[in-house]
């Protein structure tokens, strides 16, 4: 995948007249965080990390440090603009999953953020949300409070959402319901200005095919086709993410500190309390403390998370044993039931495609020229779409029980099976119930994506050394419950049957075999 998005990197080089970040001021070195007491110490600036940290020191009385391992971005083209996505440089590149015993023990990258921003920063900006049913499930699971209707203020209170106007709504059958929607948050949302003729072909023979249109996936209920919001500001057409929504923005309080090309290496306890963090510069390699009177949050992401709390001896005892790490709390979950949606890519030979599509900004020059002109001129444009990615897609629902299988590692904790049976009662639930079990998304050019976002089978983050800077092991175990095959392979026919309706079909699209390939993200 990587290769793929390093291609889309050649275009991204142009120059546009963009409001850049400023150059930081406040970077805080190691001697003034070990003299300051923090209240909260929060590991990884990413998504998470910046939100909480940007509503905590709302109080100025609470002072707060970050420590992020990546940078800060620069404002490239390839953060900013949609139609100039891929940030490569700002992921973990060398991050791979252990071999996938149910794909012939094949590797893939693990996709994820290493930037202040973190995944925000270089997503592909989709903004959406769960269903209702899906987060009830989570309070179902013990998480109280964490419902739709728990939820949904604070949904509201993130972002700025910005309706369509009113001629682009109609032509391209944007609905939405504006009482959902936040209007004075920081995140901003809106629907690009633009889109290619084809993508009026995927939603008529969606809509052939016995789907619903969606009025507004964003309200709990999102089965069928509709179009996806993004967390893009509309003034700008620029990406709207957590560097700039949640730090930028409030830079100037003194109480709100961050460290980034810094690792956090553990949690430091006394007896079971968290009192602080050891962390590394990066460039020095220097280790030093921080101290946190009230909470260290660890946010630093599903893959590293793990990593840090299992380095600070919380993890499974016999697993930290076998490293020599003192264990402070024996918790087997920590680092089990890790779950990723998966993406199968299948491209296709179009021999008949329309034009423009969102094939041809990699495949004409001239269009890419022509496109990134209008959108420096602030017109619409192709570049206001995220360059991988169509405006479109579809839900798809389960009909049909899976047979039960158990389907995770021998050998694994009582306590993780045991969560694991109850969490996989409310997804078959969810599933039998009509909520989504994965996703189509065609771009209108040569790739369509078939997602399976709701895998039953579950993977794990284990540590393969003692050194803070070695990558955890990531085993995904893509495809190890029999079940998530007759899924994938179900979803996959979904997208040969929408190749073939007769909107798409004279297009005439080839199905390139060779192509295909199981990426996750
Ligand atoms: C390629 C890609 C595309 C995606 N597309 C979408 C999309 O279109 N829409 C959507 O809603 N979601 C998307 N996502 C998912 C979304 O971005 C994530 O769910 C979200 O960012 C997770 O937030 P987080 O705060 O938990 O972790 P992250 O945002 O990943 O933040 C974790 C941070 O912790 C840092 N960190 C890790 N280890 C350490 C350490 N030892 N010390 C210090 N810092 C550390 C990392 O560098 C990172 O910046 C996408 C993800 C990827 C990878
Ligand atoms: C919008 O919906 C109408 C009615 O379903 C359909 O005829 C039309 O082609 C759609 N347009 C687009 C751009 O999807
Ligand atoms: C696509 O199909 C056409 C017509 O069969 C063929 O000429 C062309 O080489 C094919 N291209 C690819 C990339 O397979
Ligand atoms: C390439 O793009 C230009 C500008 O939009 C267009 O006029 C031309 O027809 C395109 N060429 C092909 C082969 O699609």
């Amino acid at each position: 995948m990587l290769l793929r998005h390093c291609l889309f990197l050649a275009s991204a080089a142009l120059v546009r007249a963009l409001p850049r970040h400023a150059l930081l001021a406040r970077v805080i070195d190691s001697k003034v965080a070990a003299e300051t007491a923090y209240d909260f110490v929060i590991a990884g600036g990413g998504t998470a990390g910046l939100t909480v940290a940007d509503r905590l020191t709302e109080n100025p009385n609470v002072k707060v440090l970050v420590i992020e391992y990546g940078p800060f971005d620069n404002g490239e083209d390839y953060v900013l603009v949609p139609g100039a996505f891929f940030p490569v440089p700002y992921m973990w590149l060398t991050l791979l999953s252990t071999p996938q015993s149910a794909l012939n023990d094949q590797v893939y990258g693990v996709t994820c953020a290493r930037v202040v921003g973190g995944g925000s920063t270089i997503n592909a900006m989709f903004f959406h949300r769960g269903s209702a049913g899906e987060y009830n499930s989570w309070e179902a699971l013990g998480a109280e409070g964490w419902t739709w209707d728990g939820l949904l203020p604070y949904f509201k209170k993130s972002e700025t959402f910005h309706a369509p106007d009113a001629d682009l709504a109609e032509q391209w059958n944007v609905t939405y319901d504006a009482s959902v929607h936040g209007s004075t948050g920081p995140i901003q949302v809106s629907y690009p200005p633009y889109d290619y003729p084809g993508s009026e072909r995927f939603w008529n023979a969606a809509v052939r095919m016995g789907f619903p249109t969606v009025q507004d996936p964003n309200a709990g209920q999102a089965i069928g086709i509709f179009r996806l919001l993004h967390s893009v500001d509309p003034a700008t057409q620029t990406r709207s993410y957590s560097r700039r929504a949640h730090y930028d923005r409030v830079k100037v309080r003194s109480n709100y500190h961050i460290f980034p090309n810094t690792a956090v290496a553990k949690v430091i306890f006394q007896g079971t309390t968290a009192t602080g963090v050891e962390f590394i510069d990066l460039a020095t390699k220097v280790k030093s403390i921080a101290k946190a009177t009230k909470e260290v949050i660890v946010a630093a992401g599903a893959v590293h998370t793990p990593q840090i709390l299992q380095l600070s001896g919380v993890g499974r005892k016999t697993d930290l044993q076998a490293l020599g790490i003192r264990t402070v709390s024996d918790l087997p979950g920590v680092g089990s039931n890790l779950q990723d949606h998966l993406v199968l890519t299948v491209n296709y030979n179009f021999t008949n495609n329309l034009f423009p599509n969102g094939g041809s900004l990699n495949a004409n020059q001239t269009y890419d020229a022509e496109q990134r002109a209008l959108y420096d001129a602030g017109q619409p444009s192709a570049y206001t779409i995220t360059r991988t990615t169509g405006n479109l897609i579809l839900f798809l629902s389960l009909q049909n029980d899976p047979s039960p299988q158990k389907s995770l590692p021998s050998g694994t904790a009582q306590q993780v099976l045991k969560g694991y049976i109850a969490q996989r009662k409310q997804i078959l639930k969810l599933l039998k119930a009509g909520n989504s079990i994965g996703d189509i998304s065609w771009n209108t050019g040569p790739a369509t994506s078939v997602y399976m976002t709701r895998p039953l089978s579950r993977g794990s983050v284990k540590l393969g050394s003692t050194d803070p800077l070695a990558d955890p092991l990531g085993d995904f175990g893509a495809i190890t419950d029999p079940a998530d095959l007759e899924f994938l392979l179900a979803i996959y026919k979904k997208n040969r049957e929408l190749m073939k309706t007769p909107e798409i079909a004279p297009l005439g699209p080839i199905e390139l075999g060779e192509a295909a390939g199981l990426i996750r993200s």
